[in-house]
């Protein structure tokens, strides 16, 4: 229940066993999240905001509604108040010297080519991932976007993609890229003291609200994906699910980026050998090539 305390102050509402496991359930079927008892005071907090969103009462009453057939928007909106869509620009910066030095080259080389290149930012959040990739292509390549490259960024979060779509990001937020990047930016036009994507970066990026526990309309296949900092809530078995889904989207030498927290990759079957840190290659080698002559392949391929 809601109300004033002794103090005059709203006081928290109180979430029962039963429902906090219905709504750690809902979650982990919904988005591969496992809410533990430890994040049952994150969940009271975020969620007391959504009851007073709604004047309800209770949690109670807020479950009722959840799980009526009136309850789809809301159930959106807990999993944006229950993810967390922390990120900046060149995040691990370490994988962008990785693509830099290891893989651009080579893409970029292709596309000139006349061949299709695709990035795919799974679990992009507000979009600073997908433009990093962009930013970092341009720098080598100010013409990419002439090219048949894209980079996709996808988030179970519509709220997110929003923003991600509008492109635009505070000078302090931008201030996270390198210098010669944020000549890819311009002053916005409708948001005083912000910057928006400019064109060549809006061309190469596209983004789409996309569940990575449901089906994926997605064409492949894929030379670059990065999954990092998503699934740090997952079980074993959903993220070992993912990682073989990539793997079926990509060629081999194509590489998946994970976030430091997460590497269980090299389990997931025979699809991937480690590279650097937080780097899996795609390989069919069943035998597993060690990583020193996968690195070798691969980088010779390239230059
Ligand atoms: C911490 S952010 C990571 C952003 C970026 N990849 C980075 O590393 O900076 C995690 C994102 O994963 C998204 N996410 C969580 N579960 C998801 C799922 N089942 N499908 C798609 N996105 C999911 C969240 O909405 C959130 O925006």
């Amino acid at each position: 229940m809601t109300g004033l305390n002794g103090s005059g102050s709203v006081a928290t509402p109180t979430l029962s066993d039963r429902e906090f496991r219905s709504i750690a359930g809902f979650m982990y079927d919904e988005t591969g999240i496992v809410l533990t008892e430890a994040k049952r005071a994150m969940v009271v907090s975020r969620l007391s905001r959504r009851l007073r969103d709604l004047d309800l009462q209770d949690f109670t009453t807020y479950c009722d509604l959840l799980q009526s057939r009136w309850g789809a928007d809301e159930r959106t909106r807990m999993i944006s108040s229950l993810t967390t869509n922390v990120t900046h620009f060149f995040r691990e910066s370490g994988h962008f010297d990785d693509l830099r030095d290891n893989v651009f080259p080579r893409l970029l080389e292709q596309a000139q080519a006349g061949r299709r290149v695709r990035l795919w930012s799974a679990g992009c959040s507000t979009g600073q991932e997908v433009y990093s990739l962009g930013v970092a292509l341009l720098a080598l390549c100010p013409t990419a976007a002439d090219l048949d490259i894209r980079i996709l960024g996808t988030d179970i979060d519509p709220e997110v993609i929003r923003t991600a779509r509008a492109g635009t990001y505070t000078k302090t937020q931008l201030a996270q890229l390198p210098d010669q990047g944020r000549v890819f930016f311009r002053d916005s036009r409708d948001t005083p003291m912000m910057q928006d994507a400019g064109a060549e970066l809006r061309r190469l990026v596209a983004f789409r609200v996309l569940n990575l526990l449901h089906d994926w309309p997605v064409k492949g296949p894929f030379d670059v994906i990065m999954c990092r900092n998503v699934t740090i809530y997952f079980d074993r078995e959903t993220q070992q699910r993912l990682w073989h889904r990539f793997g079926q989207l990509m060629q081999d030498g194509a590489r998946l980026y994970v976030g430091h927290s997460e590497y269980r990759v090299e389990d997931a079957g025979s699809q991937f050998v480690p590279g650097s840190a937080g780097v899996f290659i795609r390989s069919s080698d069943v035998t597993k090539p060690s990583v020193s002559s996968v690195a070798a392949t691969s980088i010779g391929g390239a230059l």
